[in-house]
C-alpha cells in the first residue's frame, strides 16, 4: 500500500490538522481507558519536533448534528495533557467559525489545540464539502491518524484532502501494517468473536463476516436479538426487536456459507446494578430480568472453539464487563485467547474501545498478537472492504499543486 507518510509532506513550522479518534470510553466525565490517546503520541511528538502548530480534530459519540453537553470533547483536554506529561493543551469551543479560527491563531510553534466535537455539526457526517473546506481553512497540512474512524466517509475523514496535502499519521501506519501482516497469511480456522450491545451498527459487517471466517461467536447484548429471532423470550434484556428478521437472515447466510455460529446457550441474568444474578438456560430468562453476561456452558463452547482455531479476531465484550459479576465471561475469553497466543497456538487481534478497555482491566493487552484502536473500522477492513479514509490516503496527489498557502474559509 502506497500512501504519503509524515516524512513525505513538508511539515516544518506548518499548522497541521490531525484527524484523531478521541471517542474513548468515559464514565462520569472521566476517561476510563486512554489507549487511543497514548497511541496518538508518536504522531504528536513528531509534529512537535517539526515545530508545527497542531490542531486536533475528533468526534465523540453520536450527538446527531447537535450540541450535546455530555458529548463535549472538553474533558479530553486533561486526558491528553496527562498522557503528555502535563503538556498544556488548548481547547477551541467549536471546530469551525470564529472560535476555531481564534483558537488556532493563538497557537505557537509546538503547541496543541483540541477543537470541539466535529459531530456537533450535521455537515460532518453528511460529508459536506463546504464544511470540509472550512476545516481545511484552519491549517496547511492534513494528517489522518484515525484508522478507527476511517470507515466513515465524513467531511473530516475524506473531505479535507480535496484542499490540503495529506499524509497518514504514525498510528494509521501501524494499524495498516500490523493488521495486514497478520491477515495476509492468516491460518484457518479463523474465529471472529463479536459482542457489544448493538447489532444495528454491526449488521452488514456480520453478514459479510460469516462468508469470510469459519466460526463466529456472538455475545454481548447483540446476542439477545439473535435469541429473540429464534423464538426465545429475553425478558427485559437490551434487544433490537426491529432487527429480528435481519438476525435470522444472518444465521441463514452463515448456514449457506458453512460458517459455524456460536450463540449463548445460557446467560447470567440480573439487574445492571448487580443487586442480583443467576445463570439460566436461554429458555428460562425471567420476564423481569436482563441477560447481562453469557453463562458457563457458553464459555465452555467458546473455549472448545478457540482450542481448534488458528486465528482469532475479537471485537466487543461478551457482557456488561464494567460491572461485577457480569465481567466473568469477557475476562475468561480474554484469558483463554491470551494463553493460546502466548503459547504460539493462535494469532489474535482485538479491537474496539470497550474490548481494549476490558483487556486493560484484565492486564492482558500485551498478550495479544495485536491490539487495534479500531472496532467497526477494523472489522470492515478485515472483511476486505475499502475504507473511505484509506482510499483518500491512497489516492492522495500531494505532488499536484495546491492552492498555495491557506484555503479561504467560507464567508
Ligand atoms: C469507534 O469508536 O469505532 C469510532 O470512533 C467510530 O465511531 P462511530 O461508530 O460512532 O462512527
Amino acid at each position: 500500500m502506497k500512501f504519503p507518510r509524515l516524512e513525505d509532506v513538508d511539515l516544518a513550522g506548518k499548522t497541521v490538522l490531525v484527524r484523531t479518534d478521541l471517542n474513548v470510553p468515559m464514565q462520569g466525565g472521566k476517561v476510563t481507558n486512554n489507549n487511543r490517546i497514548v497511541r496518538l503520541l508518536p504522531t504528536l511528538e513528531y509534529l512537535m519536533k517539526k515545530k508545527c502548530r497542531i490542531v486536533l480534530l475528533s468526534h465523540f459519540d453520536r450527538p446527531k448534528g447537535k450540541f450535546v453537553p455530555s458529548m463535549s470533547l472538553a474533558p479530553l483536554v486533561d486526558a491528553v495533557s496527562e498522557a503528555m506529561d502535563g503538556k498544556e493543551i488548548q481547547f477551541g469551543v467549536d471546530c469551525i467559525g470564529p472560535a476555531a479560527r481564534d483558537a488556532v491563531a493563538k497557537l505557537k510553534a509546538g503547541e496543541i489545540v483540541l477543537l470541539e466535537n466535529l459531530r456537533f455539526h450535521p455537515e460532518e457526517e453528511a460529508g459536506d464539502a463546504n464544511f470540509a473546506r472550512e476545516l481545511a481553512s484552519l491549517g496547511d497540512v492534513f494528517i489522518n491518524d484515525a484508522f478507527s474512524a476511517s470507515h466513515r466517509a465524513h467531511a473530516s475523514i475524506t473531505g479535507i484532502a480535496a484542499y490540503l496535502p495529506i499524509a497518514a499519521g504514525r498510528l494509521m501506519e501501524e494499524e495498516l501494517a500490523s493488521i495486514y501482516s497478520i491477515f495476509s497469511n492468516a491460518k484457518k480456522p479463523i474465529t471472529a468473536i463479536v459482542g457489544g450491545s448493538k447489532i444495528s451498527t454491526k449488521l452488514e459487517l456480520l453478514e459479510n463476516l460469516v462468508a469470510k471466517v469459519d466460526n463466529v461467536v456472538i455475545g454481548g447484548a447483540m446476542a439477545n436479538t439473535f435469541l429473540l429471532s429464534q423464538g426465545h423470550s429475553v425478558g427485559k434484556s437490551l434487544v433490537e426487536t426491529n432487527l429480528k428478521a435481519t438476525a435470522k437472515r444472518i444465521l441463514e447466510t452463515a448456514k449457506k456459507k458453512k460458517c459455524n455460529i456460536i450463540l449463548p446457550v445460557d446467560v447470567v441474568v440480573g439487574q445492571p446494578d448487580a443487586t442480583s444474578n443467576a445463570c439460566v438456560g436461554i429458555e428460562h430468562i425471567p420476564a423481569d430480568q436482563m441477560a447481562l453476561d453469557i453463562g458457563n456452558e457458553t464459555i465452555r463452547a467458546i473455549s472448545d472453539c478457540l482450542a481448534t482455531s488458528k486465528t482469532v479476531i475479537w471485537n466487543g465484550p461478551m457482557g456488561l464487563f464494567e460491572t461485577r459479576p457480569f465481567d466473568v465471561s469477557t475476562m475468561m475469553v480474554a484469558r483463554e485467547i491470551a494463553r493460546l497466543t502466548t503459547s504460539g497456538t493462535i494469532k489474535s487481534i482485538a479491537g474496539g474501545g470497550d474490548t481494549v478497555a476490558a483487556l486493560a482491566i484484565a492486564g492482558l493487552g500485551g498478550s495479544f498478537s495485536y491490539l487495534s484502536t479500531a472496532g467497526g473500522a477494523f472489522l470492515e477492513y478485515l472483511e476486505g472492504k475499502t475504507l473511505p479514509g484509506i482510499t483518500t490516503l491512497l489516492e492522495a496527489k500531494n505532488s499536484k499543486p495546491h492552492s498555495g498557502g491557506k484555503i479561504k474559509a467560507n464567508a
